[in-house]
């Protein structure tokens, strides 16, 4: 999202991780450094490895650094992913996470011509620490609902509309069943939607978008909804258009913003020069768009899209034998 307008030069938190992280964000920023564009890179460490070293996985430094940058990309954790991105989200109030749905020629797409956005919530509904507990019956799990936390995603999702140039937004819930917590989340809903009249809205129940998602991909533009039910989607998202190693995501904050690869550290393949930097080239395209570098993001997508469409250098994941680095290097001569 365009929330700032461009300056003369960005500092880029950079922490590359563990496994493949470390290989797809030397690519990615091989690219980046062809776009003309100033930036300073500071390197943090954190995951598995950083943990071996350390004795944390996510040190107070790595955290001062994502603080300072105007945006962090982040690689990969280990085994570790969990207390570090977890950590960084709640650390950084990241409340919302974004997963773009696009299908790309060459690739294992279930269909052409899907290109949307789910927004998540993400700090509360039914992940909130502390709010699981066993009980003498089993064990019970609060969800919450607060009118303010969802009215500030449903409000970034009607922005994030307006800025992309998308007409519509689709609420997703499950108040026919959830007749207050989502009743509220429904409600907010259409009063926010009041903000934006140009942008058309529409609500559907979460197990009918589930099936709509496979019946009428192309018909979505922008999908917002609660914690759990965007974890759910956005993965069915990602089955949709095929392959880890395409899918970037977005962690947005109110004064921070971190871009990542959908993907893990892969130890299966990591360190053979094997891996797909797509995904972690456009997280960085987002996070050339959250800063207001809508022209080098527009032309990086371009290379990476010739580069799928002419399908002659593909890493082994899309059927190619092309090294990550060669990849990399093909995606910068078509810029
Ligand atoms: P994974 O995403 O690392 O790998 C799953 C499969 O997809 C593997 O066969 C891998 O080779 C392949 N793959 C993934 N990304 C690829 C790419 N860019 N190019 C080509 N092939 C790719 O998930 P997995 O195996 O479940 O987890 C491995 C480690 O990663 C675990 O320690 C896990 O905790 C961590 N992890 C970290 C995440 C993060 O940092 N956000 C997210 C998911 C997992
Ligand atoms: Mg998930």
């Amino acid at each position: 999202m365009n929330t700032s307008k461009t300056k003369d030069k960005y500092q880029l938190a950079i922490v590359p991780g563990d496994g493949i992280g470390k290989e797809v964000m030397e690519a990615t920023i091989y690219v980046l450094d062809s776009l003309g564009i100033d930036f300073e890179y500071v390197y943090g460490e954190a995951g598995d490895e950083c943990l071996e070293k350390t004795g944390t996985a996510l040190p107070k430094e790595t955290l001062e650094i994502i603080k300072n940058a105007d945006a962090c990309l982040f690689g990969a954790a280990g085994e570790t992913a969990a207390d570090v991105i977890v950590k960084i989200r709640q650390e950084m109030k990241m409340f919302a996470n974004l997963r773009p749905v696009k299908s790309y020629p060459n690739t294992n797409s279930l269909f052409e011509n899907i290109d949307f956005m789910i927004v998540r919530e993400n700090t509360e509904g039914l992940y909130i620490a502390g709010e699981e507990s066993y009980t003498d019956e089993g064990a019970i799990a609060r969800r919450i609902i607060t009118r303010e936390a969802e009215s500030r995603i449903i409000d970034y999702a009607f922005r994030y509309a307006k800025e992309n140039n998308k007409s519509k937004v689709t609420g997703v819930h499950k108040a026919n069943v959830l007749k207050k917590s989502d009743g509220l989340f429904k409600e907010v809903f259409y009063e926010v939607a009041k903000n934006y009249p140009d942008i058309a809205t529409e609500d559907f129940y979460v197990d009918a978008t589930a099936m709509y998602l496979i019946t009428q991909p192309e018909s979505f533009e922008v999908i917002v909804t609660t914690n759990l039910f965007g974890d759910i989607l956005s993965d069915e998202g990602a089955g949709l258009v095929g392959g880890l190693g395409l899918i970037p995501s977005a962690n947005i904050g109110e004064d921070a913003a971190l871009f990542e690869p959908v993907h893990g550290s892969a130890p299966d393949i990591a360190g053979q020069g094997k891996a797909n930097p797509i995904a972690m080239m456009l997280s960085s395209i987002m996070m050339l768009r959250y800063i207001g570098e809508n022209e080098a993001a527009e032309k990086f997508e371009s290379a990476i899209l010739k580069l799928l469409t002419d399908g002659n250098i593909l890493t082994g994941d899309l059927g190619g034998s092309a090294s990550t680095m060669e990849l990399a290097e093909a995606v910068k001569n078509n810029l």
